[in-house]
C-alpha cells in the first residue's frame, strides 16, 4: 500500500528521524511504497480558514505553497503516519500547520489506515498528541488505528525502540487486512517478539494470550501442549523456516531448527522469529516454561528512564 509520513520533527537526524526511517525500512522491506515529507523543511503556512476550499474550489486550497506537493500524495495514500517530537505536550507546530492544512481536502480519498509516532525527552507526555490523533484521525476520519510509538528520553534510538519500530512497519499488512499486534515470549530473563500474521490461529491465539506453556526442546523446536483453540486447516503451509511459530491441534511450538528436512510435515505458522531472536530460543535450557503474551501497539513505556524536560 501507500504510505506518506509527515515528519514534523525539524532535527534531520534527530529523534523522530531515527524512528522514521526505521519504521520505512520495515514498511518497504515489506513491499509498501513510503513517502515522507519533511514538513520544517517545507514551506506550509497555517490555514486560513478562508473555507475556499468548502465554498468555492472544493478540495483545493488558495494558498500556494509546498501543501501542494503533499495533497496529491495524501489523495493516492492508503495510510497516513504523522510523525512528530512532544513540544509543550503536543505535536510540533510545522505538523500542526500541515495537519490543519487537510481540511482542504478533508477526506483524502483512500486513506484508511494512521500510525502516531512520538518522540519526547520525558515520559507519559503524550496526552495532547494522542488526543489530536484519536479524535480527528481515528475518530473523524474512520481512520484503522495501526499503532502509537512513542521514545522518551534514554529510550531514544535505542536498538531495541528502531528494531520494534522496523517490525511494526514490517507488519503492516494489507489495505484489506487487520494488522495484528507482536506475540511476545518470555523464558525467564530472555524475551523475543514477533508481529503475529492474519491466519485464523494467529487471530485466536491473540484473543486468548495472556497463556502460560511449558515444553521440551526435541533439538529442532519446542513443543508445548496447548488447549486447542482455532485455524483454518487450509492456511496450514508445507514445512517451515528456522524461526517460525506455529500453533494447531493442541500444540505451541517453536521450529527453532529443522528447516531442510521439514517438507514432510504441515504446520500452521502464525509468527517468525527473526534470526537473532531464534538464535536466542535455541540457546534456552531443555525443559523451558514460556509465558505468551500480546504487545499491542503501545503508547506509553513506563520502565525507561526520564531525561526530565517538561514532564
Ligand atoms: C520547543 C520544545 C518543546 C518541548 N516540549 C517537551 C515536552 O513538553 N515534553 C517532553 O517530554 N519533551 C519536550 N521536548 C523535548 C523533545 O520532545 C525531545 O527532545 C525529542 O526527543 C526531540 O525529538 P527530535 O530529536 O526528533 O527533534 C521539547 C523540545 C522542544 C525543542
Amino acid at each position: 500500500m501507500k504510505i506518506v509520513i509527515l515528519n514534523g520533527s525539524p532535527r534531520p537526524h534527530g529523534n523522530t528521524a531515527a524512528m522514521v526511517a526505521a519504521y520505512r525500512e520495515g514498511a518497504e522491506s515489506a513491499g509498501h511504497d513510503v513517502t515522507v515529507f519533511d514538513v520544517c523543511r517545507m514551506r506550509i503556512a497555517g490555514c486560513l480558514a478562508c473555507e475556499h476550499c468548502h465554498a468555492k474550489t472544493p478540495r483545493s486550497c488558495v494558498q500556494r505553497d509546498d501543501m501542494q506537493r503533499i495533497y496529491p500524495a495524501l489523495d493516492e495514500a492508503d495510510m497516513l503516519v504523522l510523525a512528530s517530537p512532544v513540544y509543550y505536550h503536543g505535536l510540533s507546530g510545522q505538523l500542526k500547520c500541515a495537519i490543519d492544512r487537510i481540511y482542504a481536502p478533508s477526506y483524502p480519498r483512500r486513506l484508511t489506515k494512521a500510525a502516531l509516532i512520538l518522540s519526547s525527552g520525558s515520559d507519559c507526555v503524550y496526552d495532547g498528541a494522542i488526543y489530536t490523533y484519536r479524535h480527528s484521525f481515528l475518530g473523524w476520519l474512520h481512520l484503522e488505528d495501526m499503532g502509537i510509538f512513542t521514545a522518551a528520553g534514554t529510550d531514544n534510538k535505542s536498538p531495541q525502540l528502531l528494531e520494534r519500530l522496523r517490525m511494526a512497519g514490517a507488519a503492516l499488512a494489507d489495505p484489506n487486512e487487520r494488522n495484528v499486534a507482536n506475540l511476545v515470549i518470555r523464558a525467564g530473563e530472555v524475551e523475543v517478539r514477533a508481529p503475529l500474521n492474519n491466519t485464523q490461529a494467529a487471530r485466536d491465539l491473540k484473543n486468548r494470550l495472556p497463556l502460560t506453556v511449558t515444553g521440551t526442546d526435541s533439538g529442532i523446536d519446542y513443543c508445548c501442549e496447548l488447549k486447542e483453540g482455532t485455524f483454518d486447516e487450509k492456511e496450514k503451509q508445507q514445512g517451515w523456516s528456522d524461526g517460525d511459530v506455529s500453533v494447531a491441534d493442541g500444540w505451541f511450538a517453536i521450529l527453532h531448527s529443522g528447516q531442510a528436512e521439514s517438507q514432510r510435515h504441515r504446520v500452521m505458522v502464525v509468527a517468525h522469529l527473526n534470526k537473532e531472536s531464534n538464535e536466542r530460543m535455541r540457546a534456552l535450557p531443555k525443559n523451558v516454561t514460556f509465558e505468551l503474551s500480546l504487545e499491542e501497539p503501545y503508547v506509553c513505556n513506563p520502565t525507561s528512564k526520564s531525561e526530565g524536560v517538561q514532564s
